[in-house]
């Protein structure tokens, strides 16, 4: 019953294939110039008030790998993820985007790089009056010339793309289940076929099966358009089953970076509870293919 369909696989760049042309409102967005890291992040620093949340945090994310963040709750991984998307201006230190420094980005270079990254919110954020349909084709009207058809066709392929039944583009979001309002968000944040993508807790809240079918979505979605994910996550079977690496954040810093098979081998006591209590070890043992 819960038996999630085959996601489709459609070719990189659908928007750019498609036989009508943009209509010339935005320039199309073209390939990358640059072999710097999609994400660099150095010595920054972010407080509310006195409150300081990061201290001097590093964290390159390279590109095409699957980075999984983890850390305890309220150690500020949302915060870093809103500082990436420059929702939250940082107090100290540089972010760097495509090898571009944010705080020296001028209007067009924000808008590119607005085109090629993607975000799940952890709420999936979908608006509730529109379908889903029409919150596909949002982005693509916001920043691309196509017209209303054009972008409703490339929304119809993006919901196919994340393993959604035709039928869910006329739906609202209340009208689906938690997981397909999941793959919703999933589909919007891939409208703009972006380069990168943010994912904020994407399987909370999904049943274990629900879990499974999503992770293994992103793992498809990821090897066949080439993407670059960072994606927050709490879910200890998600990191064995599709991060190349994991970054932890604690005592206002990432304290670790490395592949998740290697940190079960940290000293760092935040780490070795999070790897050594029962939910880690059941991961564990699931990951290397059930009990021993
Ligand atoms: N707008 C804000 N104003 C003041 N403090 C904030 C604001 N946003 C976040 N914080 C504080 O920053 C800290 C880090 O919050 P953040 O949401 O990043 O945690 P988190 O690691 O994402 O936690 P969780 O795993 O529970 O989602 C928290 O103590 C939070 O109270
Ligand atoms: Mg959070």
């Amino acid at each position: 019953m819960t038996r999630v369909p085959t996601p489709v696989r459609a070719p990189r760049r659908l928007a750019a294939k498609k036989p009508v042309q943009r209509s010339g409102a935005v320039a199309p967005k073209v390939p990358l110039e640059t072999d710097a890291p999609p994400i660099e992040v150095a010595g920054l620093r972010s407080q509310f008030g006195d409150r300081v949340i990061h201290d001097d945090l590093d964290l390159v994310v390279n590109s095409g790998e699957v980075l999984g963040v983890v850390g305890g709750s309220g150690t500020g991984k949302s915060v870093l993820l809103n500082s990436i998307l420059g929702l939250k201006e940082p107090d100290g230190g540089s972010i760097k985007l495509f090898g571009r420094d944010r705080s020296e980005m001028n209007e067009a270079d924000l808008e590119d790089v607005e085109r090629r990254t993607g975000v799940l919110f952890q709420s999936g954020a979908l608006f509730s009056a529109l379908t889903v349909r029409d919150n596909v084709s949002a982005p693509l009207l916001e920043h691309t010339g196509l017209s209303r058809d054009e972008a409703d066709a490339v929304a119809d392929l993006k919901i196919a793309l994340v393993g959604l039944p035709p039928v869910a583009g006329d739906l609202k979001p209340a009208e689906l289940s938690g997981g397909m309002r999941k793959r919703a968000g999933l589909a919007r944040a891939l409208a703009l076929d972006p380069d990168l993508l943010f994912l904020d807790e994407p399987t909370a809240g999904l049943d274990p099966i629900g879990a499974a079918a999503f992770d293994e979505l992103i793992r498809d979605l990821t090897r066949d358009l080439k993407l670059t994910v960072f994606m927050i996550t709490h879910d200890l079977d998600s990191l064995y089953a599709i991060t190349d690496r994991v970054a932890v954040l604690a005592d206002k810093k990432i304290v670790a970076v490395q592949p998740v098979r290697e940190l079960e081998e940290s000293s760092h006591p935040w780490i070795k509870e999070y790897f050594l209590g029962p939910r880690g070890r059941a991961a564990q043992s699931a990951a290397s293919g059930g009990a021993e």
